[in-house]
């Protein structure tokens, strides 16, 4: 009865929640041993066994994480988003360069577990983890190679996670580690932009007080404007790149998609004067899926060197490739920032975890307005989260 126990969901078994447990009809002694037997041997979470469609994912009873470090900190996940990066790795993107993590770090590949970023409740830290306690509601972004956040636990390091903002709910504040952890990557370490090189207003940029230009669809320009924009360039419209010159050349450029829109805005730089352009599109994990780790990566620098380099280089600009870094301090910048009111979450979809798929399925549909989230707590038929 016990080993069956241990195999029913964590979700369903958690002692100091207000999840009702599987034990109840157990003596207290037997309960309270029975409770430590079901944390320490399983739990939910949407694992893949293979690359491929969204056929591929499959709601499982894995083995509970444990913590590999003293500095490891094990989470309660509440609400965990869905980011493009999910659907491209459960597609098989980046497994070349990822297996050779893996392999380094002797982490298996299947089954895998997607999602990168959580919003959620300590329940228990390394000896040597001494920023958190059991209990704290923490948000944070564990590492690629570490087990994914669509699950109902997961281990991170203490320098991957922060204290969530306390005036959004989880749902929320699950919206924001993995979008913010990449652009304070590509902005403050890539671009080299500091907060008190600027001056006031919200979003991170505009929270340091940058002039912000950004490009999205017709349809979502009013929400753009509204987020605190200064110029909003509608990128499907015929002279965007005329539209934009208007504006002025630009000190720092990031590039989300590449491309060709991606070498358009590259001539928008300012010349001569420093000036970076970050793509967060770079070729490296595709070039070598396709050619292996080697070859993919002279194919990427080549890449790189033909495309950027004639836009940017050649006016004594800077080019960079961005990528997304877990960063616990980041995140505690990006929190105060939440606490004054200058970044909100957008939130176009809650999901509950029983239906990840679908939200997966939403992602990959394209044309977000806002992030898609999955919650492991109640969510209304509309989608839409609880008021608190
Ligand atoms: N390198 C990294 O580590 C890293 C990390 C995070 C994200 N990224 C990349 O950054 C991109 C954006 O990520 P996300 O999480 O925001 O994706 P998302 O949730 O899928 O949203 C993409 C949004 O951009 C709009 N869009 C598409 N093409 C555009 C363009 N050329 N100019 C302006 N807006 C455009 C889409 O709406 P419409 O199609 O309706 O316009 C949609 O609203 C993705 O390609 C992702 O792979 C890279």
């Amino acid at each position: 009865m016990l080993s069956n126990c241990a195999l029913r969901p964590l979700r369903r078994c958690l002692p100091d929640t207000n999840h009702p447990t599987c034990f109840n009809y157990l003596p207290t002694r037997l309960l309270a041993f029975s409770r430590s037997l079901c944390i320490a041997h399983s739990m939910e979470a949407w694992t893949i066994d293979g690359y491929g469609s969204n056929d591929v994912l499959e709601l499982s009873n894995v083995p509970l994480p444990k913590l590999q470090k003293s500095t490891d900190v094990l989470i309660r996940v509440r609400a965990a988003s869905v980011n493009p990066i999910d659907y491209r790795m459960r597609s098989g993107y980046g497994q070349t360069l990822l297996n050779l993590w893996r392999k380094a770090e002797k982490v298996d590949e299947f089954p895998l577990i997607l999602g990168r970023d959580f919003s959620g409740e300590v329940l228990k830290t390394g000896r040597l983890a001494r920023r958190f306690e059991k209990g704290d509601e923490v948000w944070g972004t564990p590492s690629v190679i570490s087990g994914g956040t669509h699950a109902e636990v997961v281990v991170a390091s203490q320098d991957e996670i922060s204290i969530k903002p306390s005036i959004w709910t989880h749902q929320e504040a699950a919206s924001l580690p993995y979008v913010a952890c990449t652009v304070w990557t590509a902005l403050i370490s890539r671009a080299g932009l500091k907060p008190n090189e600027c001056h006031k207003k919200r979003q991170l940029l505009k929270a340091w007080g940058a002039y912000v230009v950004s490009t999205c669809s017709s349809d979502a320009v009013e929400l753009v404007a509204g987020l605190g924009a200064d110029h909003v360039v509608d990128y499907t419209a015929s002279n965007l790149e005329d539209e934009l010159k208007t504006v002025g050349s630009f000190d720092v450029v990031l590039d989300p998609f590449g491309g060709d829109l991606g070498r358009q805005y590259a001539r928008l730089l300012s010349k001569w004067k420093g000036s970076i352009f970050v793509t967060l599109a770079p070729p490296v994990l595709n070039n070598t899926d396709k050619l292996g780790a080697g070859l993919g990566l002279l194919s990427a620098g080549q890449n790189l060197a033909s495309t950027a380099i004639p836009e940017a280089l050649c006016s004594g600009n800077l080019v960079s490739w961005g990528f997304f870094s877990p960063n616990g301090s980041a995140l505690d910048h990006i929190c105060s920032l939440c606490l004054s009111g200058m970044i909100k979450p957008i939130v176009q979809e809650v999901f509950p975890f029983s239906k990840t798929k679908d939200a997966y399925a939403k992602l990959e549909g394209g044309h977000a307005r806002g992030k898609i989230v999955v919650s492991m707590d109640p969510v209304d038929a509309t989608g839409e989260e609880p008021s608190v």
